[in-house]
């Protein structure tokens, strides 16, 4: 098991077959030197690919991106949820299903901090069925920058995220990937990081 895995399986709550709380370490409390080896390890795995942003969207996103930034020595935005009263003018958005809450929601970054130009690193704290990581990837779309990849903190591989993705030419990496789970346990694609 890597460092991630093994944080999961210590921590994690296993809510349903499709829900997991990480709220100790990832979602509510935050665990700083996890969130620094998350982050390097997005930047190690991105090293090579000119990345000059980096995409997320709040609030989750913002802890494993920071330190991501700082490694590759780039800048972060974060998709807002709700309209920002001094964030009005040269707004780019898009909308994101949510399936938890059953609506649409729109997130927004103002045009001038995605370039054309800018090779974008785009970080989640959890993919699963692709929707915000999607409209992330819209939004750089429209500011006519690159998306170089996405950086998944845990994904659900059981849901359609990851695919999703992939069939839009996407490179995904994720630092957990969880096959499968239960109360009785959580089962991990294995990966070579340690
Ligand atoms: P989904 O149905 O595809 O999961 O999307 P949805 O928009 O319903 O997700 C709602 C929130 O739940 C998102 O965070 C998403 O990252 C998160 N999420 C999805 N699956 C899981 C899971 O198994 N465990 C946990 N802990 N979170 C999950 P958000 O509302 O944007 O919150 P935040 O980023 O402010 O924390
Ligand atoms: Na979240
Ligand atoms: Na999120």
């Amino acid at each position: 098991m890597n460092f991630l895995e093994k944080k999961i399986c210590d921590e994690g709550i296993v809510l349903s077959p499709s829900v997991l709380k990480v709220d100790s370490f990832l979602n509510h409390q935050i665990d700083p030197e996890l969130m620094l080896q998350i982050g390097t390890e997005f930047a190690d795995r991105f090293k090579n690919e000119g990345i000059t942003k980096i995409v997320t969207i709040e609030s989750s996103g913002i802890a494993p991106a920071v330190f991501a930034g700082l490694k590759l020595s780039v800048p972060i935005v974060f998709a807002r949820k709700k309209k920002s009263l001094t964030l009005t003018d040269g707004l780019l958005t898009s909308s994101v299903y949510s399936f938890t809450k059953q609506e649409q929601n729109e997130i927004s970054v103002a045009k001038k901090f995605i370039q054309p130009g800018d090779r974008v690193l785009i970080i989640d704290d959890f993919l699963a069925h692709g929707e915000a990581a999607l409209g992330l990837a819209e939004l750089v779309d429209q500011a006519h920058a690159t998306i170089a990849g996405f950086g998944i903190v845990i994904e659900k591989s059981f849901q359609v995220g990851r695919q999703k993705l992939e069939d839009q030419g996407y490179r995904v990496e994720s630092i957990a990937r969880i096959k499968e789970m239960d109360t009785k346990g959580i089962t991990f694609i294995l990966s070579e990081v340690m």
